[in-house]
């Protein structure tokens, strides 16, 4: 049985005032559903101290190797060190901003593992890709390039995120979702074997709002969500994990 996960990724938006909305989580979550907060780099430590137990903490990135020349990056093991049990990795921004490839986020999430942190792995399609009918041919190669060897069910969390969706208050249809979802999961299972393939959870990113989370959480094999806009407000991230 995997364990819901909603996952807010606060993207470059927050304050040590904001950290408040983090606190404000204790009354809505219980342990049933796990729940993590993602925030920009400086505030990872302060938001790690300022978390209710049921509330863990992620970074949105890291570098690939451990320490060394590498001005404005954070390593893995620093996340790890400051409380952090989770990292983003290969998000549509990240690899957009900052030409990204699955090499790279391949490279990271084994420095990831090695830390002892989560990776939460991104894949999604454009819009030219979608109306090309290539959703399903680079999710597969964004899936198969990204994640290295060595998934455990444990370690790894597939995030979909349709490049399309993402702030634009534009969301899959439950039919679309559902299908990119099994697509995931069968994958998973035939690289991964079935057990960690059916133990790896698979959450949906793109425009979850409190109204749409119910009949998203419905589909088949979505296992929780990455939220970006709706993790803000411990009122709106509230209602999601309730929905789960
Ligand atoms: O990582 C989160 C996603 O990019 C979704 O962002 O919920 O603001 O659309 P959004």
């Amino acid at each position: 049985m995997r364990k819901k996960l909603a996952a807010g990724n606060w993207k470059m938006n927050g304050s040590l005032a904001a950290l408040d909305e983090i606190k404000a989580l204790a009354s809505v979550t219980d342990g049933s559903v796990e729940v993590l907060i993602c925030p920009p780099a400086p505030l990872v430590h302060a938001a790690c101290a300022a978390a209710p137990e049921t509330v863990a903490i992620g970074g949105q990135d890291c570098h690939a190797k451990d320490s060394g020349a590498h001005t404005g990056d954070t390593a893995a093991a620093m996340l790890a060190d400051v409380g952090a049990s989770h990292v983003i990795l290969g998000h549509s921004e990240r690899r957009e901003d900052h030409d990204e490839h699955d090499e790279d986020v391949r490279a990271k999430c084994n420095a990831a593992w090695d830390a002892g942190l989560t990776a939460i792995v991104c894949v999604g399609e454009s819009l030219s890709q979608r109306e090309a009918q290539n959703t399903l041919d680079i999710i597969g190669g964004q899936l198969a390039g990204s994640v290295p060897d060595g998934a455990t069910g444990h370690n790894l969390v597939i995030a979909y995120e349709p490049i399309w969706a993402i702030g634009t208050g534009k969301v899959p249809t439950t039919d679309q979702i559902g299908e990119v979802h099994d697509f995931i999961r069968a994958r998973l299972e035939r690289r991964f074997g079935a057990g960690v393939g059916r133990s790896t959870r698979i959450l949906y990113g793109g425009s979850v709002k409190p109204s749409n989370a119910n009949e998203i959480f419905a589909v088949s094999n979505v296992d929780g969500a990455l939220v970006g806009g709706a993790s803000l407000k411990a009122s709106d991230f509230g209602a999601i994990i309730s929905a789960l």
